[in-house]
């Protein structure tokens, strides 16, 4: 636990009441309130949680009005520049950088853990051709409980590795084979000559009739895409899986419930929309219309790609994201996509309003992200999932930091009641 110095006075009335207050290593003091009802009587109340730190976590730091983002100690930016996807998952899952030997074992245990029990390839064909992907990986990853008895006993810490090292090593060829599913081409085994990102691009993009050899500069993008949204502190999908986490249900239970939450177009939902909305715009000169609805108060509108809970200046993420945009595009001679073209000029047209730098809107992670995933050949609607199969490295770390907490209780929010007061039944003849 954070160190105590300090305190806070709360007066209500005649009566007040001394709390802790926590100093973090980065960021702002906490006031621990886990005494409060039991000394005052009376909650606290946060909806959105936008004042409240629900955990004490080592895993990841975000500072909104800097842009940054530190996973571990390390910026995104350095990472996203000289590492790589599983090394990132080294760091995020054990605390450190590995060591040359680490990282082989790793990445070797990850690469055999990649394809799926057999089994489980017809619990893909349960579901219609036209199901969303996000609605199949919710399905199969929840599904994973009843295939892999031995790496569900969350009290076991060799069992709770072996799970986490089977969903990141298995995310790739669910959300894969959820793609292929979809547009009825047939399943691609992954293949152990292929590193991560590669191996994924291969099993989307491979038939029987071609097979398809990732360029190095597409796979280096795609899993910067991998690494950048690898984790992201106590966002609305960790939290659920935390909290799904805290009844001490079993890993892929948990994983699923966070990418049932990520599915939403508030949160990992955003890239599919925010592509739809580029799309929807279509040229330039309709810009400053939707530019206008997203100011207007009675029109529910918002720019997707824009805004954030924490960042107010900008997502450091974006900007890596940008770089690689422009990188693929060149790559594949779509440098003049206007798709692309919209995106540009809308973020120029945004950030020179002055709504949006008063309401500190800026482009987040999502903005440029279905630009690049658009570019290399993907559907608006695997964006999420490829969000998800990053994702589940943060979501796993986060979950075995949870469990390792000797202090863990279940999570079980109060709330400000509003609703009628004690009544009694009334027969309804005399209503
Ligand atoms: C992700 O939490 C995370 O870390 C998430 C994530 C991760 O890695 O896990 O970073 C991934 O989810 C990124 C965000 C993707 N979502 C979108 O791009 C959807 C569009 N953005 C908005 O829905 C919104 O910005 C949120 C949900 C992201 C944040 O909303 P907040 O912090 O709850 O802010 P708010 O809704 O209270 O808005 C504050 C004001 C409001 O105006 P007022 O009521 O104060 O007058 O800003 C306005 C909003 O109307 N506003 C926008 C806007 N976002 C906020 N106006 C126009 N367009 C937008 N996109």
């Amino acid at each position: 636990m954070a160190d105590t110095e300090k305190t806070a006075t709360l007066t209500i009335g005649d009566a007040s009441w001394d709390l802790p207050v926590l100093s973090p290593t980065e960021g702002p003091d906490v006031i621990d309130i886990g005494k409060l009802y039991g000394q005052a009587g009376v909650f606290t109340y946060d909806p959105g949680f936008t004042s409240t730190a629900a955990c004490e976590s080592k895993i990841t730091y975000i500072d909104g009005a800097e842009g940054i983002l530190l996973h571990r100690g390390y910026p995104i930016g350095e990472l996203a520049e000289k590492s790589h996807y599983l090394e990132v998952c080294y760091l995020l899952l054990y605390g450190e950088l590995p060591s040359a030997a680490q990282l082989e074992k790793f990445e070797h245990t990850i690469t055999h853990h990649t394809m799926l029990h057999e089994q489980m390839a017809n619990f893909f064909r349960g579901f219609r051709r036209d199901a969303h992907p996000m609605a199949v990986m919710v399905g199969v990853v929840g599904a994973m409980s009843a295939f892999y008895h031995d790496s569900t006993d969350i009290n076991d810490p060799r069992q709770r590795e072996i799970a986490s090292h089977r969903l990141i090593a298995k995310m790739p060829t669910i959300a894969a084979w959820a793609y292929k599913y979809t547009i009825g081409q047939p399943f691609v085994y992954p293949r152990n000559d292929l590193d991560y990102a590669a191996n994924f691009l291969r099993m989307c993009f491979s038939v029987p009739a071609e097979d398809y050899v990732p360029d190095p500069i597409l796979s280096r993008a795609m899993d910067r895409i991998f690494t950048l949204h690898a984790d992201h502190e106590q966002n609305a999908s960790t939290s659920t899986v935390r909290l799904a986490s805290s009844s001490g249900a079993n890993p892929f239970a948990c994983i699923a419930a966070g990418i049932a939450c990520l599915w939403g177009p508030a949160h990992g939902g955003a890239n599919q929309a925010c592509l739809e909305m580029l799309r929807e715009i279509g040229t330039v000169d309709r810009i400053p219309e939707f530019i206008a609805r997203a100011k207007d108060k009675n029109d529910p509108f918002r720019l997707m790609g824009f805004g954030h809970r924490v960042y107010k200046n900008f997502d450091p993420r974006a900007t890596v994201m940008k770089q690689s945009a422009d990188e693929v595009l060149e790559l594949l001679g779509v440098d003049n996509n206007p798709t692309l073209q919209v995106a540009k000029e809308l973020e120029k047209q945004a950030l020179a309003d002055p709504y949006f730098a008063e309401k500190k809107l800026f482009p987040n992670v999502d903005f440029y992200s279905g630009i690049i995933l658009e570019a290399m050949g993907f559907p608006t609607s695997m964006f999420t999932p490829i969000f998800a199969l990053s994702r589940t490295v943060g979501w796993i770390s986060q979950w075995t930091e949870q469990l390792s907490d000797p202090a863990l209780k279940i999570g079980r929010p109060r709330q400000l009641y509003t609703g009628e007061t004690l009544r009694h039944y009334v027969e309804v003849e005399d209503r």
